[in-house]
């Protein structure tokens, strides 16, 4: 049996004790009645989030964009899209969110702007232009062809031709976002000063978009093929993006921009990393810990639903945290399919037993504590760019971005209108309001788990113990902290397991079962699927 000791529980910051939330804010709730999300619908629903039990909300992009990547093309990092709201309605954001106790993180979205932003503007306007350098403009070869191989992350070439001043500008991700020149130092004073116009205005932290990109190696040399089999096949990439992402330059923002946080008080740096392996995360941290707090683990987003997968990922990352180095996972957002839908609906209560028992900050993916599945788009009617740009592939993500489901009531009470992205069918069923009414709904599983989590410090911040040999297709892990002694027990598998715990405990009770099972005693029977949170002696 292994335990790990987290470290420095005497004085935990707020956020390695929170529960994130993400809102992907063109979904959550409309109060215009132009079918898209608002800043004053989340107004609307913070008493809805206080009474799921979360602490932390984190917005995906509000910013003015043209909206090309729903967001994440941002053309002025100061400001609020007028769709969303404006700056008064933020401000009023804030000040509601806090008198509730819950924290607001916002998107940074540092490795481009949309080609609209005045910056671009200017760039593009002459080879001479004060700005000309605060992007990535290369000539063309002799025969005009790009400069190198380097592809855009959504697919086709990431370069892209001005005709006007006949050279080529770089963009990791679409043509309408190119991406800005970080080695150039007044870039660099430009963004720091975007993100402190937010931590002034009382914002608690941000979550840093596709930070890997941020510094391409300054040979400009052409990317290898990949290897098969590996993480970048996976998504759809037929070269290694090897001098296009995480150069060792890109750390060294990481470590700028964390000072800038460092400004001001108690705010949460949370940077989207790039996953390969667990080992990967460990530089995002700093040395030490002069990075993000939350790097975004996604490892166990990408693992398939089986016992040994996760327990060695687990295990793996506890193995290499750095000392003080906080664990934090993820299971969905706003760019894959949700997992209801990827392990299948019986595995769903599990997924969330698991995320939120384990020792390390969980962040949920709105209308996952619904148990929200993926909206069936064809491929025609696909909007976003990187489904439309690789149609051979599963590659949209529609699906996972569809309304959030408030009630029976027409467009589930998300819009008064025709909303940008269809409701699910089954919304009438699956909604807030009745799942609040059935006490065995998930949304229901998920108050009283996370209430659970609240109540137990041993569930944040206790010892962890793998209890390996229980069974197959089972993973168990104690939680202990103090006189609090608590055992999670997933059942992966499709068959019933028997459980004998006599060598670990004289009594056990069920605080919580996927199944709404009250298991007690030392030896029971898990049923398919089900995973339970039990208290022992
Ligand atoms: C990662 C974001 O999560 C994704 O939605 C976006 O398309 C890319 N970065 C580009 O900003």
């Amino acid at each position: 049996m292994k335990t790990y000791h987290p470290h420095g529980t005497q004085n935990l910051k707020w956020w390695q004790t929170a529960v994130f939330y993400q809102i992907y804010p063109r979904s959550f709730q409309d109060s215009t009645g132009d079918g898209i999300g608002d800043l004053n619908g989340i107004i609307n629903r913070l008493d809805y989030l206080v009474d799921l039990g979360i602490n932390a909300i984190w917005i995906s992009p509000i910013f003015p964009s043209p909206m090309a990547d729903f967001g994440y093309d941002v053309s002025d990092y100061c400001d609020i899209h007028p769709m969303f709201g404006d700056l008064e309605t933020f401000d009023r954001l804030l000040d509601e969110a806090h008198t509730r106790n819950l924290k607001i993180i916002l998107d940074f979205v540092p490795n481009h702007s949309s080609n609209q932003h005045p910056w671009f503007l200017e760039s593009r306007s002459s080879r001479d232009n004060a700005k000309r350098n605060w992007y990535i403009w290369r000539d063309a070869k002799p025969d005009g062809s790009v400069p190198n191989n380097w592809v855009s992350m959504f697919g086709g070439p990431a370069w892209t031709w001005d005709e006007k001043t006949q050279q080529y500008y770089m963009h990791s991700f679409l043509p309408e976002q190119p991406d800005l020149n970080w080695r150039n130092p007044e870039v660099v004073e430009a963004m720091h000063n975007a993100l402190r116009f937010w931590l002034q205005r009382g914002v608690d932290g941000f979550r840093v978009d596709a930070i890997l990109c941020l510094i391409k190696h300054d040979s400009f040399q052409d990317n290898p093929p990949v290897t098969p089999g590996s993480y970048w096949e996976m998504w759809g990439h037929t070269l290694e993006p090897r001098y296009t992402v995480e150069q060792p330059e890109m750390f060294e923002h990481v470590r700028l921009m964390r000072r800038v946080f460092d400004e001001f008080e108690e705010r949460v740096h949370i940077g989207e990393t790039g996953t390969v392996d667990v080992s990967g995360l460990i530089p995002y941290y700093g040395r030490p810990l002069d990075g993000y707090d939350i790097p975004f683990n996604f490892k166990l987003l990408h693992a398939d639903w089986h016992a040994p997968t996760v327990r060695q990922i687990l295990g793996d990352y506890y193995d290499i945290l750095p000392a003080g180095g906080w664990p934090n996972f993820v299971y969905g957002n706003h760019d894959i399919h949700r997992f209801a839908t990827r392990y299948g609906y019986k595995n769903h209560r599990s997924v969330a037993m698991l995320l939120l028992t384990l020792w390390g900050i969980p962040t949920l993916y709105y209308g996952d504590e619904l148990g929200m599945e993926d909206v069936f788009i064809p491929v025609a009617q696909r909007i976003d760019p990187w489904g439309i740009n690789m149609p051979e592939g599963d590659f949209g993500r529609d699906p996972e971005r569809t309304p959030m489901q408030w009630d029976a009531s027409p467009h589930a009470g998300f819009t008064s209108s025709e909303p940008w992205l269809p409701v699910a069918d089954d919304y009438q069923t699956r909604n807030v309001a009745a799942e609040l009414a059935d006490k065995q709904s998930t949304l229901n599983f998920y108050k009283t788990l996370i209430q659970l989590r609240r109540s137990h410090p041993a569930l944040h911040n206790g010892a962890f113990t793998f209890v390996d040999g229980l069974g197959d297709d089972l993973l168990a892990y104690l939680r202990e902290a103090g006189d609090q002694r608590l055992l999670v027990c997933l059942n992966f598998g499709d068959q019933s397991r028997p459980i004998d715990l006599n060598h670990l405990t004289s009594s056990a009770e069920t605080l919580l079962s996927t199944h709404f099972n009250a298991h007690s005693g030392t030896t029971f029977t898990l049923q398919p699927h089900e995973s339970v949170l039990l208290q022992l002696k």
